[in-house]
């Protein structure tokens, strides 16, 4: 990937993400609509996966045909909002290694604290897809990267539904080489953290908690 930060403005990505962002939506619709859109982000974010070919018959004739090269991909969830984005993306790639980052955000400092971590292995010679609904102060982020590339991830991307101008900012100052993948880009921070206009807490969202 070319850019550091692809929107996708498709329109069904725009639609659907209008209806998630609605306050008025409910959890049921919240999570389908989750599911929904990141299978279309997940498209994006593979659409440069190394490809080989493969000798096949067809019912016709004998073809060269297309097929996914390398290591299967590995799926990294932040928690706990992570997890919504992981189901849909399992759909559409289900030999996909999956992992797990543990961070929560203290609210008063807004740092990411860990309290658990676990990925699949040989990380180097897969692809690495971190994946997490909001990109706001960039803090959970940047050093979710931190601990994937520490656990050998060399090719990662950042896939999530909502960015803020300052979390975009800060994965480029730490993660420069991470392509980010967003549906939106919002405007900017509120003082307590959260994207404006957003579409609230992600995770109570999609979990029905408050
Ligand atoms: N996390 C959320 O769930 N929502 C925000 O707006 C920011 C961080």
């Amino acid at each position: 990937m070319q850019d550091h930060l692809t929107v996708v403005d498709h329109p069904l990505v725009q639609h659907k993400l209008t209806l998630m962002r609605d306050k008025s939506t409910p959890t049921a619709v919240f999570r389908q609509l989750l599911r929904e859109i990141s299978q279309l982000l997940a498209y994006e974010v593979t659409r440069e996966l190394e490809m080989s070919v493969r000798t096949i018959e067809t019912p016709l004739q004998e073809m060269e045909a297309p097929v996914l090269a390398g290591r299967k991909l590995a799926l990294i969830s932040i928690l706990r909002a992570g997890n919504g984005l992981l189901d849909g993306m399992l759909e559409l790639i289900p030999s996909a290694r999956v992992g797990f980052v543990g961070l929560y955000r203290d609210e008063k400092t807004l740092k990411p604290v860990q309290y658990y971590f676990k990925v699949p292995d040989q990380l180097e010679k897969r692809l690495s897809i971190v994946v997490d609904p909001m990109l706001a102060t960039g803090n959970s982020s940047a050093a979710a990267v931190d601990l994937v590339k520490q656990a050998g991830a060399k090719d990662i991307r950042f896939l999530c539904l909502l960015a803020a101008p300052e979390g975009v900012a800060r994965m480029k100052e730490a993660h420069p080489d991470v392509p980010i993948v967003t549906a939106a880009l919002d405007d900017r921070l509120n003082d307590i953290g959260y994207i404006l206009p957003g579409l609230g807490d992600a995770g109570d969202r999609m979990f029905g908690t408050k």
